[in-house]
């Protein structure tokens, strides 16, 4: 394939929405590039899915997304993909530069003075060898508790489709969100107390008020897309692939929106949480490897 423009757009993709809060952070960092964002919500939640048909779907997007839009990077804004696959996609598509996500252990056993942090994830997330290496890594001065959330990211996704009863969603996600939280412990800065919450997942993003109204106003959150975002830019610049500031008259940044699930859901997420226009979404199917 010949080199691609620097103003080729960069993919991201997730099992659904939660990716959303990754897309929003790259905006806000690379506010001049073109972005395509695939929601595989047709095939969400990954979390409880395994590790095979987790990284089966991963190579399908990744492989759609540079042969069909020529993305010139990949953002895998999942976590639970991250885990499961990125070793494959990097093997599979050796040119294409690739940013991951993972559960922001380093910088929270950092931020945390009782040096106790609890961790919401997915099972496959919590589960993989590559989340027991991260705690390996940064669990000898701080100790980490762990929750596997299974029903919360497919809860988030159940909130923005057509049909779906608001204030029976919202009080679905508040009560996973309390479940998941009192089983990790106690929250607050006394000696003992978590004093830090790490979101393993990027859906997790958007129930951030109510994990800050359950944990409590001191307890520091945690979440990657910042960083994510940041990462993004160190590596387009080293491939001399970053898109220089707009110049006037320069092609506006353009998003698109794909989803494998239900459109009215992607629009009602991307306008709800990036106030983008519902024909900026469209229908997608990523066959072969379901
Ligand atoms: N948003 C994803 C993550 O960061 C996965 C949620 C799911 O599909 O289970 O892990």
């Amino acid at each position: 394939m010949p080199p691609l423009p620097s103003s080729a757009p960069i993919g991201v993709f997730d099992s659904g929405i939660g990716g959303l809060s990754v897309l929003q952070a790259l905006r806000a960092e690379l506010p001049h590039e073109h972005f395509i964002y695939l929601a595989d919500s047709g095939h969400a939640p990954y979390g409880e899915k395994g590790d095979g048909f987790v990284c089966r779907r991963s190579l399908a997007i990744a492989r759609h997304l540079h042969q069909r839009h020529a993305i010139k990077a990949l953002v895998v804004a999942c976590n639970t993909a991250t885990a499961a696959a990125i070793p494959t996609l990097r093997a599979a598509l050796p040119e294409l530069p690739m940013v991951g996500v993972e559960p922001a252990l380093k910088p929270a056993a950092l931020a945390s003075s009782t040096h106790h942090v609890g961790v919401l994830a997915t099972r496959g997330t919590a589960q993989s060898a590559r989340f027991a290496h991260l705690l390996a890594q940064h669990g000898d001065r701080t100790r980490f508790a762990v929750q596997a959330c299974d029903g919360l990211a497919h809860a988030i996704e159940r909130s923005t489709e057509t049909g779906v009863d608001d204030t029976e969603a919202l009080s679905k996600t508040r009560a996973l969100c309390a479940r998941y939280t009192s089983a990790l412990g106690v929250f607050g800065t006394q000696t003992g107390m978590m004093d830090t919450l790490v979101l393993g997942c990027t859906h997790y993003v958007f129930t951030l008020d109510t994990l800050r109204a359950l944990v409590g106003p001191q307890v520091r959150i945690i979440e990657t897309g910042a960083a994510v975002a940041r990462q993004t830019r160190r590596i387009l610049d080293q491939a001399g692939l970053l898109l220089p500031e707009a110049a006037p008259g320069a092609e506006p940044a353009a998003i698109a929106l794909y989803t494998t699930g239900q459109l009215p859901a992607l629009q009602a997420a991307a306008q709800r949480w990036l106030a983008l226009p519902p024909g900026q979404c469209a229908s997608i199917s990523v066959p072969g490897f379901s």
